[in-house]
C-alpha cells in the first residue's frame, strides 16, 4: 500500500477494523490471516527473534512485541491485566506499527485489540490443523471471555470443530458466549464444571485470565488422545495446567526462549523438549504421531503472529479504503529545514 503524501500514515481505528471484519466476514478473515501466519511460520529463520520485552506490575504486565523480516519491521503494544473485566475494562488491550525497514517510515498505524483475537485464535487453529486428532468436531472452551468466540470460529473455519462445550466460573461469561456464537453452526452446550466440558472433546481450549498458576485442568481430566490448546497461561506465575499433563503430553511452542518464560512449560525443567510449531509447518518435524498421543499448544503469542496480522491488514487496505489518514510524520519541504517548518507554521493565521 502506498500513499502518495509521505507525512500521511493510514490508521485503522477499532471502528475501521470492525468495519473491515465485517465486510471480509469472520470466517474468511481468520482462515486468511492463517494463511498469512503459516507463510511467515515457513520462513521462520529470516527473521529476527526476540522474547517481548515484559513490563510486570503488582496488577498486570505491559508488552513490546518487535520483529522484522528484513523488509518489514512490526511491532504491538499489549497488556495483560485479569483485574480489568471488574472494572469493565478489556484484559487484553492492543495497538500496533508496521514499518518499511528501507526508509525507517511507518507504513501502518492500527488499533490491535480485536486484531490480536483474530490472530490468536488463527494461530491456535493452525497449530490444531497439525495436531489435533483427525475428525475432531468437539471442543471445550474452559474461560469464555474476550478471547472464546474468535477460538471457536477459527477453529470451525480451519479444522471443521462444529460442537462446543463451555465452562467458566462466572456463568454469566458462558451465556454471553452461546448467545454471540448462536445461528453460527454449532450445536452449544453450557457446563457445569470444566470436568463436565471436556467429556467427549478431541480438543481442549483453556483460555481464562488469573494472575497466578491455576489448575484449569487436572491430569484426571485430560484422556489420552486430545489436543489441547492453552491460551491463557501466558505470563511468568501465570498458568492454567497441572504439571503433570505437561509430563504426558508432546508440547509445541511458538518460540522456546519465550515460552520458557511465559508458558505452562516454565513449569518444567528448562531442558524438556518440545518442539517448534513452526518446524511442523515447515515440515521439518512431525506433528501429530499416532491416535493415542497427547498433543500440547503451549501458546504465549509471538510477534510473528502480530507481523502477520500487521501484513494481512495493510494488504486489505486499498480495495476496502477502511482507514483513516494520520499526520503522523513532519514532512519539511528541505529535509534539513525542521525548524524553519515550524517558524513557517508559527507565521500562518490560525485556523
Ligand atoms: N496466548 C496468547 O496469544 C494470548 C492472546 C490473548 C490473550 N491471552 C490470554 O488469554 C486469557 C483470556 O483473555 P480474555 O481477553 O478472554 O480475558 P477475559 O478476562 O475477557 O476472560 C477470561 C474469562 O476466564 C474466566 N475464568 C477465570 N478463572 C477461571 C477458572 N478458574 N475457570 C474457568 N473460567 C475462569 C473469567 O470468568 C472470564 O470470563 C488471558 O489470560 C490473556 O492473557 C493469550
Amino acid at each position: 500500500m502506498t500513499t502518495a503524501k509521505l507525512n500521511i500514515v493510514p490508521f485503522v481505528s477499532v471502528d475501521r477494523m470492525m468495519k473491515l471484519v465485517i465486510a471480509i466476514g469472520v470466517e474468511r478473515f481468520l482462515t486468511e490471516l492463517a494463511g498469512y501466519i503459516e507463510e511467515d511460520f515457513r520462513r521462520w529463520e529470516l527473521f529476527d527473534k526476540t522474547p517481548r520485552i515484559a513490563s510486570h506490575s503488582h496488577d498486570g504486565v505491559i508488552e513490546l512485541m518487535p520483529t522484522s523480516d528484513g523488509h518489514l519491521y512490526g511491532f504491538k503494544y499489549v497488556n495483560g491485566h485479569p483485574k480489568n473485566m471488574r472494572q469493565g475494562l478489556q484484559t487484553v488491550t492492543a495497538f500496533g506499527v508496521l514499518a518499511d525497514v528501507g526508509s525507517g517510515y511507518p507504513m501502518l498505524l492500527t488499533e490491535m485489540t480485536i486484531l490480536t483475537a483474530l490472530r490468536t485464535a488463527a494461530t491456535s487453529a493452525v497449530a490444531a490443523k497439525y495436531l489435533a486428532p483427525r475428525g475432531a468436531r468437539t471442543m471445550a472452551i474452559i474461560g469464555n471471555g474476550a478471547q472464546s468466540e474468535f477460538q471457536a470460529i477459527a477453529f470451525k473455519a480451519l479444522t471443521g470443530i462444529d460442537r462446543l462445550r463451555l465452562y467458566d466460573i462466572d456463568r454469566s461469561a458462558s451465556r454471553k458466549c452461546a448467545k454471540n456464537l448462536a445461528g453460527m453452526g454449532f450445536d452449544i452446550t453450557i457446563c457445569e464444571t470444566g470436568q463436565e466440558a471436556v467429556e467427549g472433546a478431541g480438543v481442549i481450549t483453556t483460555v481464562t485470565a488469573d494472575k497466578q498458576c491455576a489448575t484449569i485442568l487436572t491430569d484426571n481430566m485430560v484422556g489420552s488422545g486430545v489436543h489441547i490448546n492453552a491460551v491463557g497461561g501466558d505470563c511468568p506465575g501465570k498458568t492454567e495446567l497441572h504439571k503433570d499433563i505437561l509430563l504426558r503430553s508432546d508440547i509445541f511452542v511458538e518460540f522456546p526462549p519465550q515460552t520458557r518464560i511465559e508458558g505452562e512449560i516454565q513449569q518444567l525443567d528448562p531442558n524438556h523438549q518440545v518442539t517448534e510449531l513452526w518446524q511442523v509447518i515447515a515440515a521439518k518435524a512431525q506433528g501429530r504421531r499416532d491416535a493415542k498421543q497427547i498433543t500440547l499448544f503451549d501458546s504465549v503469542g509471538f510477534a510473528i503472529e502480530d507481523f502477520s496480522a500487521l501484513r494481512y491488514v495493510r494488504d486489505q487496505l486499498q480495495a476496502t479504503g477502511l482507514y483513516e489518514e494520520l499526520d503522523l510524520l513532519a514532512d519539511p519541504d528541505e529535509p534539513r529545514d525542521l525548524f524553519g517548518m515550524l517558524l513557517r507554521a508559527a507565521m500562518q493565521p490560525a485556523a
